[in-house]
């Protein structure tokens, strides 16, 4: 059901709250753990919609998972006796890096299964996966200009690929590599540029051998297969592109001191700390630890003066979901913020680089788009008072109600319900920090 939200300009921030756990590494979990011989335990696991499709989609692979009553989640593994044909078409909603990682999986196995997934999911691009698993040796159907629903047809004996994927992305390089599990012989996968590193990562915590060498901007990551994964504890940290909205709300909103525990530091996440830090806002990170494979860290976050800069485009990779919130902090910076290289925003939820302008210009701030960026003239006292369309886009939603924290005038949206796809604690976390925020019909 779609209901609104409002957000009011809002007093300082303060207090302190913990990240929810990271959306790549829940959805890992569940596939790896559904693979795996033997139980998985994960602690600390997104409670969000997306995990619930991937949770599902697994199951109707054959693989059972069970929630214990101190919110750990058990996960028994198909193992050696292989993922098997779900009876009915699986659906996956909203959930773009559920349903490439689980395709990529599914087609190294002797099966058949179909996937479609909610409105979004099927107007996004398939073609990235369904390539190189057709060079792989899987068979496919799918919707014009290769969309959901589509179907995979694997005889099971793939043949290895050395692949270099088009598109800085973990999701193909993921479903690549989770399909060369099963294959006999080096799948390699080249990377131009590196993109977030939590399935080599975790496939290593499951026992399995993944070289990995650095070339260039990227690196070349190569398994031998067959390989079976054993199952292991997961411990997932926090989700550094959900703490994002919490740090720009207290960057922006004037006397705002925050802290935000639990933030996930992996190098290959932390690019929009780098760019906030460069444009000047006070982010001081502590107490780092390990958890779960991972060095986390709490993030003390502090109103700033914020000027703008130019982002550089080779970050892209590692800050790609919190370009909206970036643009709602460069609003709020004197001069221009420049935002360029990054056109695979078009094709994330929706597309991001036009949802983003209209977000800002219905809220009076001056931004220009170009087909693979923005520029943001901040400087200016942020009118607000618009109500911005979402299109039914989590991290869309997300920002305008931060911006609505330090705009002049509030500032609703359309459908806040997807925001429960990645971050369902969002409402309470920013209400106890002191967000003015409520729902509306
Ligand atoms: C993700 C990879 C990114 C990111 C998405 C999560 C992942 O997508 O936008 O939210 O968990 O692998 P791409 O692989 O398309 O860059």
């Amino acid at each position: 059901m779609q209901s609104g939200a409002k957000a009011f300009p809002s007093a300082s921030l303060s207090g302190m709250i913990t990240a929810p756990g990271d959306k790549s590494i829940s959805h890992r979990a569940i596939i790896f753990g559904a693979l795996a011989e033997g139980e998985t335990v994960v602690t600390g696991l997104l409670r969000g919609a997306d995990i619930y499709s991937t949770i599902g989609a697994m199951t109707a692979l054959g693989a059972k998972v069970t929630e214990t009553d101190d919110g750990k989640f058990v996960i028994k593994g198909c193992g050696s006796a292989g993922l098997k044909a779900p009876k009915k078409p699986i659906d996956c909603g909203n959930a773009g890096t559920g349903v490439r990682l689980i395709m990529g999986a599914a087609a190294a196995y002797n099966i058949k299964a179909e996937f479609t997934g909610d409105e979004s999911l099927r107007s996004r691009p398939m073609a990235r996966v369904l390539d190189p698993l057709r060079l792989m040796g899987v068979e496919t159907e799918a919707s014009d200009g290769d969309r959901l629903p589509a179907t995979i047809r694997s005889a099971g004996n793939l043949s290895p690929i050395d692949f270099t994927p088009p598109h800085a992305s973990a999701q193909v390089k993921s479903a690549v590599l989770l399909a060369g599990l099963r294959t006999e012989g080096k799948t390699i996968v080249r990377e131009t540029r590196l993109s977030r590193d939590h399935t080599e990562n975790m496939l290593r915590a499951f026992g399995a051998d993944v070289q990995t060498r650095p070339k260039d901007e990227g690196q070349i990551v190569t398994i031998e297969g067959p390989i079976d994964l054993i199952g292991t504890r997961v411990n997932v940290p926090g989700d550094p592109s959900s703490a994002a909205f919490a740090m720009v709300a207290a960057l922006i909103t004037p006397g705002s001191d925050i802290c935000i525990e639990n933030v996930m530091m992996n190098p290959t996440r932390t690019g929009l700390i780098e760019t906030l830090a460069e444009m000047g806002g006070e982010i001081r990170a502590d107490n780092f630890r390990k958890s779960g494979g991972e060095v986390i860290a709490d993030l003390h976050v502090r109103y700033s003066a914020l000027r703008g800069i130019n982002v550089p485009p080779s970050r892209a990779p590692s800050m790609i979901d919190e370009y909206p919130v970036l643009a709602v902090a460069a609003a709020f910076a004197k001069g221009d913020t420049i935002m360029n290289g990054i056109e695979e925003l078009r094709v994330k939820e929706s597309d991001r680089i036009s949802a983003t302008v209209e977000l800002l210009r219905r809220n009076g701030v001056n931004v220009t788009e170009s087909a693979d960026g923005m520029r943001v003239k901040g400087g200016s006292p942020v009118q607000g008072g618009a109500e911005v369309r979402t299109f039914h886009d989590h991290r869309i939603a997300m920002s305008a109600l931060v911006l609505g924290l330090a705009a002049q005038e509030p500032v609703s949206i359309d459908d806040a319900s997807m925001i429960a796809t990645s971050f369902p604690e969002f409402f309470d976390l920013m209400a106890a920090i002191g967000a003015k925020m409520e729902m509306t019909g």
